[in-house]
């Protein structure tokens, strides 16, 4: 008699839109796959079978009742993807999580960060753990992208200014980065062969990462995003920076859904899969992406932030 397949587990955040609901869709298609989704509230749609965990990204609290909760259910079993996709956006850094932090460097550094550190006893040999990133990291990229790292400015800004909210996001997703860095040096990771990717999905408008976007600016990027004029825009502005060119959430999600699955690995010794004009790339990260300094500094200032201990 055969034996039976072993089954595939999936746990992923950000799976309720946008980007990572297409992705989700690719990934929980996969014959016996199991996927265990952390989302906010309820209501949200998610591919039939799958399994739903309350997470609110913006709480440590809550991150660490649904690593345990995945971690119960697990029981015996190992995770083999931990996608870690979900992400906000604000038009200033004024918002605060539940813990006292700036809200973006909370949602889209911290709660992760906390949540790959609670899961990573539990993934299997040869598993992959996904963060997604952007290429607003990069100053060369994107004028306000972050040039240092200051943990504590992150966590706590005291300046406004109308470039706040994107300053903050662009800085998360440095630290997203610097987070995949870390992992990728981690002997742990190593010893089981676990693959680690940092995901650029590129300018997608067609998402809800702008929904907090309000007033006068949000009636802008409503214009830029809505379909067909913002197509054209940025198709325009992409003949002279090809990574203005504007993805589709669909084809934002396939890549995400390859790379998770083990589909389009890296080459070796690279991290970070960027997706240029519907083609997945690995270019080199940010100058400060690459920094071994600015890695262990978030690496340790994040660890204490959220009481693990070294
Ligand atoms: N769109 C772009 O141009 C672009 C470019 C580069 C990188 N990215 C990155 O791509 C990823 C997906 O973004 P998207 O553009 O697809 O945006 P989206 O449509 O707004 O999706 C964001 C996802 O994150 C979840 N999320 C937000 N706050 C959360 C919280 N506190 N706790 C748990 N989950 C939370 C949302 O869940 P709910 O259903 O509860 O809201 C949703 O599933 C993000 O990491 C983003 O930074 C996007």
């Amino acid at each position: 008699m055969n034996e039976p397949t072993p089954e595939r587990i999936v746990v992923m955040t950000g799976a309720t839109s946008g980007i990572g609901e297409h992705a989700v869709r690719r990934i929980a298609a996969q014959p016996d796959t199991q996927v265990i989704i952390g989302a906010r509230g309820s209501g949200r749609i998610v591919p039939e079978g799958s399994t739903v965990i309350q997470l609110d990204l913006a709480s440590l609290e809550s991150v660490r009742s649904f690593s345990d909760a995945v971690k119960q259910r697990l029981a015996d079993d190992r995770i083999d993807m931990l996608v870690l996709n979900a992400g906000i956006q604000y038009p200033n850094a004024d918002q605060r999580s539940d813990d006292g932090f700036e809200k973006t460097f909370a949602v889209n550094h911290l709660g992760h960060y906390l949540l790959a550190r609670e899961l990573l006893p539990s993934m299997a040999e040869e598993s992959r753990l996904v963060i997604t990133t952007s290429d607003t990291h990069d100053p060369t990229n994107f004028p306000f992208a972050p040039t240092g790292l200051d943990t504590q400015a992150l966590a706590h800004p005291s300046n406004g200014g109308l470039d706040a909210g994107i300053r903050a996001y662009s800085a998360s997703k440095l630290c997203n980065l610097l987070t995949a860095q870390a992992f990728a040096e981690l002997d742990e990771v190593n010893a089981r062969d676990i693959q680690i990717i940092a995901y650029n999905p590129g300018l997608t408008p067609d998402t809800s990462l702008m929904r907090n976007v309000s007033g006068l600016s949000g009636v802008i990027i409503g214009l830029m995003t809505s379909g067909f004029l913002g197509r054209m825009v940025f198709g325009f502005l992409s003949r002279f920076n090809e990574n203005l060119y504007p993805e589709t959430s669909e084809r934002a999600g396939v890549a995400l859904a390859q790379l998770a699955l083990g589909a389009v690995t890296p080459p070796s010794g690279s991290i970070y899969a960027s997706l240029v004009k519907g083609k997945i790339t690995f270019p080199d990260p940010s100058e400060l992406a690459r920094s071994d300094e600015a890695r262990d500094r978030l690496w340790r200032d994040s660890a204490e932030m959220v009481g693990v201990m070294e």
